[in-house]
């Protein structure tokens, strides 16, 4: 036996230990809508089973009240159709063939080198955009380098403001693009960057009214894996941390507020790792540190915003537990202020509640830890379009409509922090 082979053949068999987990191509995987969980016995746990013990890459959270879309590799569909029905599961084919839609989306998908939103455009174009916006609005907007990823990419925040004198202006801070393969997300939050720069002569108001802080794109590492050519990158969500077998933490189960809580997996292959501890990643850590130092420096926090895909609902804390936060009329009140700016500009219609009223638990993320920490009254994570006719690969003509109804939302919040 020659070396090589030796050293494959060994290869192998640590992927066959390891599962498997992402060696898959998104050819011919499927994403199943699951119907029916209130009504099977035990239904959330046996999904929630599904998530956490056996890897299984949930699309939304496992949840009584809407479906539960779960993706599945081929390699894994014999499986997981044997679970299904073993234990009563109704369900459907959501999507027939990622691959497919993944091309269809390639071919759309126009890039670089300007800034556009009829297209997902990469990160680099999306620094340039930013830094260029600042330099040329000074007066109005700043950038500032929060940290470095494990890649050592830059995480860039923008702030952006008139200042007003003799007045403490709330402070919204926003993150973008936690999860890789959420695309719409850094396109809304560069959406809403251009508008508040480049438009800003429309927005006099709202940028006297609050101060708002943009990371355009929380976790660039894997934003830029799911861009590479990688079989099965498209669909990742976890950061970039190397591993021989399973690389990446879920940034969204990394926050130190009820670390590890119900909704997280200990497992790295895992598409909700948890991480070694809390904080354990550079870019959540980032995040904590930029806004700790901000409220010492005098920044009077008062909202946070996660902005996620797919689902059109807008959630508030907890996502730890089933139990609601004191002030939680208030959070829903405020959300609520949002969709009703909203829905009215293409009929988009959002939920809004509690992670664990309208889903189910995911612990460690940046809003709960956002809320539990003390430095923001309104957290809330918004799940933005679709409902599942395209997931995550919303289709590239999307983003503008997406973009202003959800733009229409944040000046309705910001009139709404104003007038408190
Ligand atoms: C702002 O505060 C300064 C110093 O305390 C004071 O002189 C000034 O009159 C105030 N301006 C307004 C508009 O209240
Ligand atoms: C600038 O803002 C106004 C007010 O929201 C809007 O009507 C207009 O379309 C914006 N312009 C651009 C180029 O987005
Ligand atoms: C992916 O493949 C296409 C076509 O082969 C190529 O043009 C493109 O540069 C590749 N992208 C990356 C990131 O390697
Ligand atoms: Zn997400």
């Amino acid at each position: 036996m020659k070396l090589s082979t030796a050293v494959l053949l060994f290869l192998g068999i640590l992927a066959l230990v390891a599962g498997l987990p992402h060696t898959y191509d998104e050819k011919g995987s499927k994403v199943f809508r699951v119907v029916n969980t209130a009504q099977v016995e035990n239904g959330l746990e046996k999904l929630q089973h599904l998530q956490v013990n056996e890897n299984f890459d949930f699309w939304t959270r496992p949840n009584l009240k809407a479906a539960t879309d779960i993706f599945v590799p081929p390699h894994r569909i014999e499986e997981f159709e044997t679970y299904m029905k073993d234990n009563g599961f109704t369900y459907t084919v959501m999507i027939p063939d990622v691959g497919k839609l993944i091309l269809q989306e390639k071919a759309l998908n126009k890039q670089g080198p300007d800034m556009d939103w009829d297209n997902y455009q990469r990160y680099e174009t999306i620094l340039n955009f930013v830094d260029q916006s600042a330099l040329s609005h000074s007066e109005i907007a700043s950038v500032e380098e929060i940290g470095r990823t494990i890649e050592n990419r830059p995480m860039i925040v923008i702030k952006i403001g008139t200042p007003v004198a003799n007045k403490t202006k709330p402070a919204i801070f926003m993150d973008g693009g936690i999860h890789a393969r959420e695309w719409i997300s850094p396109a809304l939050t560069t959406y809403f960057i251009n508008q508040l720069v480049n438009n800003f002569t429309s927005y006099d108001d709202m940028l006297s009214q609050v101060d708002i802080y943009i990371l355009p794109v929380a976790n660039p590492d894997g934003y830029e894996y799911t861009h590479s050519n990688a079989s099965g990158a498209r669909m990742w969500r976890k950061n970039r941390r190397p591993d021989v077998s399973c690389p990446g933490v879920d940034l969204n189960r990394n926050f130190g507020y009820v670390w590890g809580g119900p909704g997280t997996s200990p497992n790295k292959c895992s598409e909700i790792y948890k991480g070694t501890q809390a904080f354990s990643e550079p870019e959540s850590t980032a995040i904590r540190n930029f806004i700790q130092r901000k409220s010492i420096e005098g920044v009077n926090w008062r909202a946070y915003f996660a902005i996620h895909s797919y689902a059109q609902m807008w959630l508030v804390p907890w996502g730890w537990t089933y139990d609601f936060p004191q002030d939680y009329e208030d959070l829903v009140r405020f959300g609520n202020a949002g969709v009703a700016a909203l829905t009215p500009v293409h009929g988009t219609r959002y939920d809004v509640g509690s992670v664990t009223e309208l889903l189910s638990p995911g612990a460690g993320g940046s809003d709960d830890w956002a809320k539990g920490s003390g430095f923001f009254k309104y957290s809330q994570t918004v799940e933005v379009r679709d409902t599942g006719e395209y997931g995550f690969i919303l289709p590239p003509s999307q983003i503008k409509d997406c973009a202003l109804e959800t733009w229409e939302a944040i000046r309705a919040i910001a009139k709404f922090l104003d007038e408190e």
